[in-house]
């Protein structure tokens, strides 16, 4: 395929499948760079995390993640063509997340994004990032061209930042998503991160939490989540995905801050602070500490507490969205973004969803947290259509899904 730009330009969609795209990720606190041919063969996918930057704050510091970025991002793009055997002359086209994220942190990727295609004559395609981690589940399962995934398809994005539902449709390669539900307070990834942070374990916190929580009894300790009424119900039919507005429609919200706050309280009830203070000197005072590390300073009391979190969190998230899938009738079911790593959240969606006769797809745990892959593999379609940004396109920190 010739890869000059009059060449490309001429070429229509149809007879020109096979695309090389470069993406570009520094939405938060990974940097990552990519190639993936055609939204579905990973040829590189390097993310340099600053888990280590961060990690003495017990969480992402915007100014630091930034200036890490900076650092990282030529060094990250060099490997991941490297690795992928190309050059910056081979690849198609360059796709870069927009937002939302953090907004120092997503210009430094799209600054770079900018400044190579403008050097190099690519077109250049912004991605949201939300969207790119529904389409790590499509780029894994290779199922780029929808085969098994029949519409509408319910996605669930829980991350650090979002706790999102969407309804996703597309049609000629133009995909198209519905809000029906987003966290009124903390994400699902945030509650995690909070929650390890008051018990001194560490940062991020998720990560751990999962590992933790196999030790413990879910039981012992019990939490309500909260309950979010939906008032917005219209002239709202079930079934009817025409014509509804984002608006309309019963909405599955979610919320976090209760638990967290539960959490705090229990461990004053239980006067766990001086453990937890003692736990906390004890991490700070090893390098990387590993989880064997965490869970040799861990009593049964916080195993246990660590694992009724966990079961709590999976339970409220799992019951809304099979809930909302039965609402809207959808076909397929898609849980994305970093908290669709946890073994326990995957376990229960596969069980819970098997009995509603409900398919639901997973990106790979490693593919489930912030990567490139995805934003190289969302920007496909865009590429078809040819779908380009000019060069003054900005940052969105709080872009929205649609
Ligand atoms: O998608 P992601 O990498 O970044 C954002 O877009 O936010 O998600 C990061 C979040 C963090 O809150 C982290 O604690 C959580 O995902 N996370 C997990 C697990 N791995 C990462 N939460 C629960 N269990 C995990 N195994
Ligand atoms: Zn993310």
């Amino acid at each position: 395929m010739s890869r000059t730009r009059e060449k490309r330009h001429c070429v229509t969609a149809i007879i020109m499948p096979d695309a090389l795209i470069l993406g570009i990720e520094t939405s938060c606190d990974e940097t990552g760079a990519a190639v993936v041919r055609s939204g579905q063969q990973i040829l590189s996918n390097v993310v340099a995390s600053q888990i280590a930057t961060h990690q003495p704050y017990g969480g992402v510091v915007p100014e630091l993640a930034s200036r890490e970025h900076l650092r990282a991002i030529v060094p990250v793009v060099r490997q991941a063509l490297a690795e992928a055997g190309q050059t910056y002359a081979s690849v198609d086209a360059i796709a870069v997340t927009q937002g939302p994220g953090l907004a120092g942190a997503l210009l430094v990727g799209i600054s770079f994004a900018k400044a190579l295609a403008f050097a190099l004559e690519k077109p250049l395609i912004a991605v949201n990032h939300l969207e790119g981690h529904i389409h790590a589940v499509l780029l894994e399962q290779r199922l780029s061209e929808n085969a098994g995934v029949h519409f509408p398809v319910l996605a669930l994005v829980v991350s650090g930042g979002h706790t999102h539902l969407y309804l996703a449709q597309v049609r000629e390669n133009l995909w198209s998503y519905r809000n029906i539900g987003h966290t009124r307070d903390d994400a699902a990834g945030e509650a995690f991160d909070k929650v390890a942070k008051l018990l001194g374990l560490g940062y991020p916190g998720g990560p751990i939490i999962d590992g933790l929580a196999l030790d413990g009894d879910p039981h012992a300790v019990k939490f309500q989540i909260a309950q979010m009424k939906h008032p917005d119900r219209r002239d709202y039919k079930p079934g009817d995905h025409r014509q509804l507005q984002e608006d309309d429609g019963p909405h599955f919200d979610f919320s976090y801050s209760g638990i967290k706050t539960a959490v705090l309280r229990y461990v004053e009830t239980q006067n766990m602070k001086a453990a937890i203070e003692a736990r906390r000197q004890a991490l700070a005072g090893i390098e990387k500490p590993t989880l064997a590390d965490t869970r040799g300073l861990c009593d049964r009391q916080t195993l246990n507490l660590v694992a009724s979190f966990q079961r709590s969190m999976v339970n409220d998230l799992v019951v809304k969205t099979l809930a909302a899938a039965r609402e809207y009738d959808v076909r397929t079911l898609f849980v994305s973004g970093g908290v669709a790593a946890n073994r326990e959240l995957r376990a229960t969606f596969e069980r819970e969803a098997a009995m509603q006769g409900l398919p639901v797809f997973f990106p790979s745990r490693a593919l489930s947290t912030d990567n490139a892959a995805m934003i190289a593999a969302a920007a496909f379609p865009k590429f078809l259509r040819g779908e380009f940004v000019a060069m003054d396109f900005c940052a969105e920190a709080g872009m929205a899904l649609r």
